[in-house]
């Protein structure tokens, strides 16, 4: 019995130790947000995404979450966590916005990167 305790145990560490790659992470948090994930509102790459139409007093709506794929680092930041009607509120930290950011332009990145790291 205590042998299949150590064994979990054991299994249960090296999971947790396990390497995941930034892209995992950022794709995870994404998803996953502590909450609602962004993709469901925002679509997959973060480029909007019509959730409902719907008729108010007779006249057609839709609700959509808009394109955020584009915004610049700065309103990206700012409006993650601020109070926005029909978006839930979350509470990220600066890490977590960089990494969502990231994820957003993970190939920019990565171009950027492999561009640098050429020998001249
Ligand atoms: C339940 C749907 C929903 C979810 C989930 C959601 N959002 Fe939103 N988000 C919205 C709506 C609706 C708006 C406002 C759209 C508008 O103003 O037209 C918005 C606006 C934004 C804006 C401001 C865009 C701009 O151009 O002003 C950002 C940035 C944003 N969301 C990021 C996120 C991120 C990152 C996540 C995940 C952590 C997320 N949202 C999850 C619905 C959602």
């Amino acid at each position: 019995m205590r042998g299949v305790f150590i064994l979990l145990l054991a299994l249960g560490l090296s999971a947790s130790e396990s390497f995941i790659t930034k892209e995992e992470y950022a794709a995870g948090l994404y998803h996953n947000p502590r909450g609602v994930g962004c993709h469901l509102c925002h679509g997959e790459e973060g480029e909007g995404k019509l959730i409902a139409r719907y008729i108010d007093k007779g006249e057609s709506k839709v609700f959509a979450g808009n394109a955020i794929k584009k915004l610049p680092f700065r309103e990206f930041y700012e409006k993650v966590n601020s109070r926005i009607v029909g978006m839930p509120r979350y509470y990220l930290t600066d890490t977590e916005i960089q990494t969502l950011y990231y994820y957003l332009h993970r190939e920019e990145f990565k171009n950027a990167a492999a561009k640098s790291s050429k020998p001249h």
